[in-house]
């Protein structure tokens, strides 16, 4: 770790404590990965009132026009005046955030909104497949102001598939460094880390034990530590909101729904708001819900049986380190389908509770037997997303559901990572296999595959095929016909 220096007068951005009673200020070009005062996070602060930022949101439209620049071509960079931390010859980018905000009116009768009210974000749409190359993009960026070159992340796939990529399709000498619990990863997202040359080390542990580790590692050896404890990597993420208020025609949602695992979404979301309200760019804020999975449900938990909130930066951590050390006495760990977000100690807990005071948020927990549920008729519906990322579209069913969120609000769910990241939940809730069922999501308390469309299984013999094919077309799918 480089000796910290606190910043100057003449700096435009720079690294803050969020701790109200400590408030330390650093320069941007520190590599510190927490408060070396007090410990807590770190937040990227600007001086907005000598920053040159566009006077309203649509201004930002005008780059569509010269694509041609890299910068303007990556849905993150475009929005460059608003995480205004590096200069533009440092950026690294492989072209992210191309994604989409889609209709999804099937979705939308499946979670009880009124059609056209719902709207999925598809972040799997990104280069490495998920939402997190919209924070890579700025960490790397970071890491190239600083001089890095080992990086390193612990991951449940994604972060590790993502730090991947940039380090293999860029030339500025990264070396990818990536920590998985053993067991606890997904193929697509192993084989990306494998097929882009990461040195992958798997510890006996789940993510929690490997952010351990990577911490203690990156400290101990001074390498970059590229996981969402790191403030740049949030300062990227904040532009998935600028997108989603592009697709509206820069309307603002009455909610923003997305699932919660080590809370970086959600904090950068709420970061990404209170600097749009601050600007004057925004001038109404949309509800957030942080969605857990049952078997990972930390925020849940703190929040709706501790009534932990952020209470103007200074939680009562104290019942999170008793819910940890209780935990730890019973040997739980966290379970669930959902492994991208099968996480009990989020690092950016208390920036989220930041996120759910200024976004009136709520928290809930669904069911993996709700998130396979949802991830079906998420794909049944439009683009395909994997299961964590079909715990916001369970969770605002929920919350429709209980009433909190109307037939006629706006509500947007963030589908975080592509459906090809994890094909064995889907074949297991799709198959016929009743045994590969049982071992990938019975054992974990799913009991059907309600919305199943089941593979035909017909003699090869062409009257055979035909009469099959008429039987299950008629009726729609063949999911339909065998329902
Ligand atoms: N959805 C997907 C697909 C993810 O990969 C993750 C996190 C989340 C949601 C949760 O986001 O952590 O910002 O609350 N994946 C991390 C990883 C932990 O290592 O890939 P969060």
């Amino acid at each position: 770790m480089s000796v910290p220096t606190t910043m100057t007068q003449t700096d435009l951005a720079y690294q803050q404590c969020i701790n109200p009673a400590c408030r330390a200020t650093y320069a941007v070009d520190q590599t510190i990965f927490a408060c070396p005062t007090c410990g807590d996070l770190l937040d990227v602060v600007y001086d907005w009132d000598r920053l040159p930022v566009p006077s309203r949101l649509n201004e930002f439209e005008a780059k569509w026009s010269t694509r041609l620049d890299p910068l303007n071509f990556s849905g993150v960079w475009r929005f460059r005046e608003l995480l205004p931390f590096a200069p533009r010859e440092m950026v690294v980018t492989v072209g992210e955030g191309q994604t989409l905000l889609q209709s999804a009116d099937k979705v939308a009768q499946y979670v009880g909104m009124t059609p056209g009210n719902l709207k999925l974000q598809y972040e799997g749409m990104n280069p490495s497949g998920s939402f997190k190359d919209n924070g890579m993009t700025a960490a790397f960026t970071h890491a190239r102001m600083v001089g890095a070159r080992r990086v390193a992340c612990a991951s449940t796939g994604n972060t590790s598939a993502a730090l991947a990529v940039y380090c293999s399709a860029t030339d500025f000498g990264f070396k990818a460094i990536i920590f998985i619990g053993s067991g606890k990863i997904a193929y697509g997202k192993l084989a990306q880390a494998l097929d882009h040359g990461a040195l992958t080390i798997q510890i006996v542990g789940d993510f929690d034990d490997a952010m351990h580790r990577v911490r203690q590692v990156a400290d101990r050896l001074g390498i970059y530590l590229m996981n969402s404890v790191n403030p740049f990597r949030l300062e990227g993420q904040k532009t998935i909101m600028y997108r989603v208020l592009e697709g509206l025609g820069w309307e603002v949602p009455d909610w923003i729904v997305v699932p919660g695992g080590n809370l970086g979404n959600s904090s950068a979301f709420g970061k990404a708001f209170i600097e749009l309200k601050h600007l004057g760019l925004i001038d109404r804020v949309p509800r957030l819900a942080v969605i857990n999975a049952a078997g990972a449900r930390t925020l849940e938990y703190l929040v709706s049986e501790h009534n932990l909130t952020w209470r103007d930066g200074l939680p009562d951590m104290a019942a999170s380190q008793t819910y940890y050390d209780e935990l730890d006495a019973k040997h739980l760990k966290a379970s669930t389908i959902a492994s991208a977000i099968e996480i009990n100690r989020p690092v950016n807990l208390k920036k989220c509770l930041r996120a759910l005071d200024f976004c009136q948020g709520v928290v809930r927990q669904v069911s993996d037997q709700e998130i396979m549920d949802a991830k079906a008729r998420v794909g049944s519906g439009g683009l395909g997303c994997e299961p964590a990322s079909a715990a916001s579209v369970a969770g605002a069913k929920k919350l429709r559901e209980e009433g909190i969120i109307a037939p006629s609000d706006r509500v947007v769910c963030i589908l975080t990572g592509h459906q090809l990241k994890d094909p064995t939940a889907t074949v297991a809730y799709h198959g016929t296999d009743q045994e590969n069922f049982e071992k990938v999501l019975g054992s974990r308390g799913v009991h059907r595959a309600g919305f199943a469309n089941r593979p035909v299984v017909v003699p090869n013999d062409l009257d055979d095929i035909i009469r099959t094919i008429a039987l299950y077309s008629d009726a729609g799918s063949a999911g339909e016909a065998g329902a």
